[in-house]
């Protein structure tokens, strides 16, 4: 006998048998789009760096938000770029503020399309940095308040889920408390539990205007060194009320969305973030790879990984291949 009696091959000899034994599958209904939105009215601009991707003006969403849910994806994350910026981020919760307006506007179009938003101050901020600063730094304690009034403004003007992205200490439970107490108990968190100082945002800070004026993300974003600390960060999320724990950036952090597929029983989403999606477009750009199959290849990796939900820039290309490929 030259072989052991299990041949592998045997399995893999054509596409039904494939499909049969398939261990994870992709589908569009795990997919969450990001959206830009930008003052004004009837602009679609592309992002430079992020071919495919464009800002929208609150007015052109029902096309996005119909375009998504006639693909099969059954839900968006917001970002607003507000026409004034402040030291305190106060554009992020003011009540006629771009991604109020924008929530209210998907909310009454498409009611169910899942309106999720990030819960960040960087984009409101002149200063960049995701919360408040007092003596040259980020102010932990003083951000939380503003983050929460935040949070509590979208939950206000109709989003369905919030996802805090600041990495604040303690703003899961700030939030939750908040929206508690004011009669939004039903509203999940998806917490940005582990996200990580990363230079694969390059771009998304390009495309929400959210560059650091001064200094990095280094003081609250966590080191990518650091794996059992992830442990720590998504732990305190989950007992500070959060419904679904994400990781955040996807592909270089496969082992950690692993570690936490293993470790909790909660929903774990990952994101796909920008330079992940930019290396991709310009390496197929080039014709150095096939960048369909890459995409899926990689998003299907996210899953294997133990990701439920994958927030990515592919979401509708994604959706579209697996459409045309039934
Ligand atoms: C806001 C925020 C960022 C991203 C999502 N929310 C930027 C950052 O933390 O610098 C990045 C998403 C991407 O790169 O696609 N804090």
């Amino acid at each position: 006998m030259l072989f052991p009696d299990y041949r592998p091959r045997r399995l893999r000899k054509n596409e039904a048998f494939r499909s049969l034994i398939r261990e994870t599958r992709l589908s569009p209904s795990q997919l969450i789009y990001p959206l830009f939105i930008i003052p004004g009215k009837n602009k679609r601009e592309e992002i430079t760096s992020m071919p495919g991707v464009h800002r929208v003006t609150v007015d052109l969403l029902e096309k996005e938000a119909e375009e998504c849910l006639k693909l099969g994806i059954n839900g968006v994350i917001l970002f607003g770029l507000p026409d004034k910026k402040d030291g305190m981020g106060s554009g992020a919760h003011k009540k006629d503020g771009i991604i109020q307006t924008a929530i209210k506007e998907l909310k009454k179009n498409t009611p169910d399309l899942l309106v999720i938003t990030d819960v960040c101050l960087c984009e409101y901020t002149d200063h960049g940095h995701c919360g408040c600063i007092i003596n040259r730094e980020v102010d932990n304690d003083a951000t939380l308040e503003i983050l929460a009034k935040t949070a509590l403004s979208h939950a206000q003007a109709g989003a369905d889920m919030v996802a805090p992205s600041d990495m604040m200490d303690g703003r899961v439970g700030e939030i939750r408390m908040t929206l508690d107490e004011n009669s939004f108990d039903h509203i999940p968190i998806m917490s940005y539990a582990v996200k990580y100082a990363s230079s694969f945002y390059g771009p998304f800070r390009e495309a929400a205007d959210c560059v650091p004026q001064f200094g990095d993300r280094r003081s609250y974003q966590m080191d990518p060194a650091n794996s059992r600390e992830a442990l720590r960060e998504a732990t305190l999320d989950v007992e500070e009320g959060a419904d679904i724990l994400m990781v955040k950036p996807a592909v270089a952090y496969l082992d950690i969305i692993s570690k936490l597929r293993d470790e909790f029983d909660l929903p774990i989403a990952a994101y796909h973030v920008s330079g992940e999606y930019a290396m991709i477009k310009a390496a197929a750009e080039k014709g150095w790879i096939d960048g369909e199959r890459v995409m899926a290849e990689t998003l299907l990796s996210i899953r294997r990984a133990g990701a439920d939900i994958i927030i990515t820039y592919f979401a509708k290309e994604m959706a579209k291949l697996l459409k045309n490929s039934r």
